[in-house]
């Protein structure tokens, strides 16, 4: 219990859409959360204790342009000397939450000048059967006709989240531009969620369309499509309480289209004091590389030596697993005994409405165990 809250009622079900990650405030045998898919090393600690320090700086308001926090991301991003030439491209702001909200918004801006406020856009996920909601939720609620994700038509705004939480399909570079290609109308916008994708490599960025400048210039130049690259800082750092988010535009008139209808001060002190600190914990990210397709294999055969018929669906790299148990039934028992052994894990039934999965995420090994040990009676 929280005041009145219980974990039943966290959520505004008729207003919200479910998220993993509440459940651990109610439970006094808590261990780990399984139910997000933050980075099993938690949050790393230079960049906490640079946050904390920032706290004595809370009366003052943080720096309205975002620096020197967006040019340390910019340098992140862009590591080999162009940084400069793009800075003026990215926004950061309060989690990717609040980004997705702006970039719907002004697709439905441009959407109503271009072909009237009569005209009903229309929007349309990833090709996998479900994707991290908030895309779907936002444009649904700004009034957008929301096709199926086997529909073939070409849409005015395409939102993918890649690799797509929860379902961990992916699509490397090539692929995910000619699906792009084929199916978004001309004048609309594109919405690419790359938050898991760091996860990939050292090399992600060559996997990455944060690396794909031309692409995203002739998308404009030539069919006025614009490409957002979307970025959750708030898994890979292990952050979500903080609100870290970044948008890369087409271009920099874009960016500032969003900053007009973005609120001010929207990233804290302590959130733009962590950023410029965590980008330089290469250390971090070395050992996430090392160890996150390692405990995720762990964890796989940990779970298949419990249950053989269960299907695992995810690329090796992700720091979760989709688990198709088979019966609603038995994903169901397995939300229940985990909560009560104090490891949460995601319910694939809120929101994703697939009732016989369950996601969990890449954790190290004992409490990998202590999760295995509560679904023994499974
Ligand atoms: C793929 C993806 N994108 C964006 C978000 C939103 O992240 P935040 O607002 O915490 O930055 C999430 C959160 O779960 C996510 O999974």
């Amino acid at each position: 219990m929280v005041g009145s809250t219980t974990v039943n009622t966290v959520w505004d079900t008729k207003t919200q859409t479910f998220h993993g990650g509440q459940e651990h405030r109610f439970l006094n045998n808590f261990i780990e959360d399984f139910s997000v898919t933050t980075n099993y090393l938690g949050t790393p600690a230079g960049a906490l204790e640079a946050a904390k320090e920032a706290i004595h700086d809370i009366h003052h308001y943080p720096a309205a342009n975002q620096e020197p926090a967006k040019t340390s991301l910019a340098e992140f991003l862009w590591p080999n000397g162009d940084h400069q030439q793009h800075h003026g491209r990215l926004l950061m702001g309060n989690g990717a939450s609040e980004l997705i909200d702006l970039v719907v918004r002004q697709c439905l801006k441009n959407q109503a000048q271009g072909k009237g406020f009569d005209y009903q856009p229309t929007w349309k996920g990833s090709p996998w059967n479900v994707q991290y909601q908030e895309y779907q939720r936002s444009a649904a609620t700004n009034g957008f006709k929301i096709l199926e994700p086997s529909n073939p038509d070409r849409v005015d705004m395409l939102c993918i989240v890649n690799p797509c939480n929860p379902t961990g399909d992916y699509f490397s570079v090539e692929p995910l531009k000619a699906w792009i290609k084929a199916n978004i109308a001309t004048g609309g916008t594109v919405i690419v969620d790359e938050s898991m994708q760091p996860w990939h490599s050292a090399d992600f960025r060559n996997d990455s369309l944060i690396s794909e400048h031309d692409f995203a210039k002739e998308m404009w130049d030539e069919q006025k499509v614009s490409i957002h690259v979307m970025h959750s800082w708030t898994k890979i750092w292990s952050c979500t309480g903080l609100r870290i988010g970044s948008v890369i535009c087409p271009t920099a008139d874009h960016c500032e289209a969003l900053k007009k209808i973005q609120v001010p001060w929207s990233v804290n002190g302590p959130a733009l004091k962590f950023v410029e600190a965590v980008v330089q914990d290469q250390a971090y990210l070395d050992e996430t590389w090392e160890n996150t397709t390692r405990l995720r294999a762990h964890l796989v055969d940990r779970l298949l030596a419990l249950h053989p018929e269960w299907v695992i669906h995810g690329k090796s790299f992700l720091s979760w697993v989709w688990i198709d148990m088979g019966s609603q039934a038995l994903a169901d028992k397995a939300v229940d005994l985990a909560r009560e052994a104090g490891v949460p894990v995601r319910s694939g039934t809120p929101g994703y409405k697939c009732l016989s999965f369950v996601r969990v995420a890449v954790r190290k090994e004992a409490e990998v165990d202590v999760l295995i040990s509560a679904w023994k009676s499974l």
